[in-house]
């Protein structure tokens, strides 16, 4: 059985990443894995809550199943899910993956609840790998003209090494200048001093880099080099996919056969993963 525990593990030791990309319909789930198939390599497809309350989390489960049927290690992660109940609602519909997002939380809060779903997804089944959160990661994933971000948001080590502990999470999203979504005036830029403390306090922990829309592949790479295991894309994905529909709306109004009028957006969702998967080095990796 592919496991998703043994690609980390071999990503973490190779320094390369594995991609985790949002999707809210199935033509963007197919375009997400003919690229990882084409460039074998492994791959994390995600819903959000509200991505995942639009497809359905059972649908989400068989189809991504069905993708992985092939072979392709494809994976399914409900992202940023910030309550008991819609955590365990993905986890017994057959996710492999759960980010329980705490990070709002007060300190301790975010520890007790983080707990709370790491026993119940290893009582389910103790494959099912889970995702904390520390730090104040702001944004959202869309085109914003500014966020404010400071030091003070970062992930702190003393404390990231203490939640790991006290939780037991597989894996942790991190801190250190990323934002989610795409700021038009302002540079979004990655402290990798910061990175390479925070990898120091958590050296056995797979960390991950949310936000990576409108960074620098340059910023991406080094955070890569330095020690970032697993790389979130929502927003330049449900750009690209939105102008192009757009585009082939404004083309050919009387165009009235859905798969005709979502085939551009489909192919420009298909060929960002890969340019992602090339950057994230998980090219041939499967
Ligand atoms: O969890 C999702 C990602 O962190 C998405 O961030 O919209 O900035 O690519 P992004
Ligand atoms: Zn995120």
């Amino acid at each position: 059985m592919k496991l998703l525990s043994n690609y980390f593990k071999r990503a973490k030791q190779e320094r390369w990443a594995i991609g985790h990309f949002n999707f809210s319909t199935e033509d963007q789930l197919k375009a997400f894995a003919e690229a990882a198939e084409e460039s074998k390599s492994p791959v994390m497809v995600a819903t959000s809550e509200g991505e995942a309350k639009f497809v359905g989390y059972k649908q989400a489960v068989v189809l991504v199943k069905s993708f992985g049927d092939t072979g392709l290690p494809i994976f399914l992660s409900a992202d940023h899910h910030k309550s008991f109940e819609s955590a365990k609602e993905a986890i017994d519909a057959g996710y492999d993956t759960v980010l329980i997002d705490a990070s709002k939380l007060p300190y301790e809060e975010n520890i007790a609840l983080t707990k709370k779903v790491v026993d119940y997804a290893k009582s389910v089944n103790p494959d099912i790998a889970v995702e904390g959160e520390l730090g104040y990661l702001k944004g959202e994933s869309q085109i914003q003209e500014t966020v404010e971000i400071s030091a003070d948001d970062y992930t702190k080590p003393e404390q990231a090494k203490d939640f790991v502990e006290k939780t037991g999470v597989d894996r942790l999203a991190i801190v250190f200048g990323n934002i989610h979504g795409i700021v038009v005036k302002q540079k979004e830029r990655l402290d990798i001093g910061v990175l390479k403390t925070i990898v120091a306090a958590v050296p056995e922990t797979i960390l991950v880099l949310h936000g990576a829309s409108g960074l620098l592949d340059a910023d991406v790479r080094e955070a890569i080099k330095n020690g970032i295991s697993n790389v979130h894309v929502n927003t330049e994905l449900r750009v690209a996919y939105m102008d192009a529909l757009r585009k082939a709306v404004g083309k050919n109004p009387e165009q009235m056969t859905p798969y005709k009028v979502f085939a551009d957006s489909f192919e420009v969702s298909k060929s960002l993963i890969k340019q992602k998967l090339e950057l994230f080095g998980s090219v041939g990796k499967i």
